[in-house]
């Protein structure tokens, strides 16, 4: 298969659509919601840090592996290996990222489902239908059905194209999109009244909250979400690059990306909280922390983008289809675990196994839909506050205590030739041989 392996063709491609996986809901909703939650500025400063110390050296564990391996999560893994052992334990981790991958792609195309709902509201509102607007809100099966399956044929239809006709094509046109439409929102929203408050709730952090071990927790999941990691992902992203690149500093600007676009997401929602306060909508809960989960994204927002009258109905279109485009370039990353897998290990051609495998994965959607109160919410935690951590743990387990560090340090050195001087080299291998496991593990007992 090795010959008929996609590339990205450029560095900016590669940038694109590594940011397009990591920048979906999780930044523009998650965290937004998080920092609500989280007592607001002191949870922004925690994830700042925590992102870049923690979840970097993980997410440059999984680039690496993904680039040496030149395959698929389970291959690239067993490369690594010695022993019998050790194949068995690439096995179970790497496969254990494309099942995770799998069951996170379920239920983010039903909240993806969603955010296209919203964005047709407004349409249908100004073509005069109000009752084809309120039906796409109102939450039903068919509703969520027929929004999961266009959101799910929309990833596979990237999907099948490959890596650099599809995800590396899309992910370069949807993410400037991304980026602009965020930026025209926060220039609208700063204009109104209540933006200087809901400024000063998201940047004046009480230090007092900053150890906080739900606050801390909270903060590392999200950047592990955020980042994509423990997904089997990235390895497969990283696989991708090209030798003549600086992994170093291409892991560096994802991050940075990734980051910039979740305060960004923040810096628009939580002044658009104080808006929508200034407006008469209720913004805190009864015991007087801000309203946050779902509430924050469909029903705060909404009711701010009406109060701003048919000027309103743009914004909010604006908004959902942001949201729709975010998350597309995750459900592709996420898609592209699974093919990759299948397509790489089973010699299947890569048309066939997108459209089986987005038929499957729709499918299982549908189970968590037709049970939604109890499923989606199961399948969410079991993936992302289980199967994530145990998964991006045991990836630096693998860098750190399997993988020769000189074959680490060789596999650096290819486009960054003078990677043993640099500061990067001093920390990086001790960093996620000791520090990562340790720090995940930690979040892990708690989470049980
Ligand atoms: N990082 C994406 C987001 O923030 C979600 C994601 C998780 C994407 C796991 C791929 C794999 O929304």
């Amino acid at each position: 298969m090795a010959g008929s392996r996609g590339e990205f063709s450029s560095r900016i491609g590669f940038i694109m659509a590594a940011a397009g996986s990591a920048v979906g809901l999780g930044n523009i909703w998650g965290f937004p919601t998080q920092t609500a939650s989280n007592g607001g500025a002191a949870f922004v400063l925690v994830y700042l840090v925590l992102a870049f110390c923690l979840a970097y050296p993980a997410f440059m564990a999984e680039l690496l592996i993904g680039r040496y391996g030149q395959a698929n999560a389970v291959t690239s893994l067993q490369k690594m290996s010695r022993t019998v052992f050790h194949k068995r334990f690439a096995f179970v981790v790497g496969f254990g990222g494309v099942i995770c991958a799998a069951l996170i792609l379920s239920f983010y195309g039903i909240l993806a489902g969603w955010m296209i709902s919203y964005a047709i509201e407004p349409v249908a509102t100004v073509i005069g239908s109000d009752e084809a607007a309120s039906w796409v809100i109102a939450q039903s099966l068919p509703r969520n059905i027929i929004f999961t399956a266009i959101f799910m044929f929309l990833t596979v239809f990237v999907i099948r194209r490959g890596v650099e006709d599809g995800i590396e094509k899309w992910s370069k046109r949807l993410m400037p999109l991304l980026l602009t439409l965020l930026i025209i929102l926060i220039a609208y929203v700063f204009t109104l009244e209540g933006a200087s408050e809901g400024l000063n709730a998201y940047l004046n952090p009480d230090i007092s909250r900053v150890l906080e071990p739900d606050l801390l927790i909270s903060a590392l999941g999200q950047a592990f979400f955020s980042l994509s990691l423990g997904t089997s992902v990235m390895v497969i992203y990283g696989s991708y690059i090209s030798k003549k690149e600086n992994l170093v500093t291409l892991g560096a600007q994802v991050t940075f990306i990734d980051v910039s676009i979740a305060f960004l997401a923040g810096l628009l929602i939580i002044p658009a909280m104080y808006v929508a306060q200034a407006q008469g909508v209720a913004i805190f809960a009864e015991d007087g922390s801000l309203i946050s989960g779902s509430g924050l994204v469909f029903t705060v927002l909404p009711s701010l983008f009406e109060s701003m009258g048919a000027m309103g109905l743009f914004v909010a279109f604006a908004f959902f289809v942001l949201m729709s485009v975010a998350a597309l370039t995750s459900s592709i990353s996420m898609l592209e675990g699974p093919v990759s897998y299948v397509v790489e290990r089973h010699n299947i051609e890569r048309k066939k196994a997108t459209t089986f495998i987005g038929v499957l994965i729709f499918l299982m959607s549908v189970a968590i839909i037709s049970n939604i109160g109890v499923m989606l919410d199961f399948i969410a935690t079991l993936a992302t506050e289980y199967g994530q951590p145990i998964i991006a743990m045991l990836c630096c387990v693998f860098v750190g205590w399997i993988w020769h560090r000189s074959e680490i340090l060789k596999e650096l050195q290819q486009g960054n030739e003078q990677v043993e001087n640099t500061l990067f080299w001093k920390i990086w291998p001790w960093y996620t041989k000791f520090i990562c496991p340790t720090a995940i593990l930690i979040v892990f007992v708690h989470s049980l």
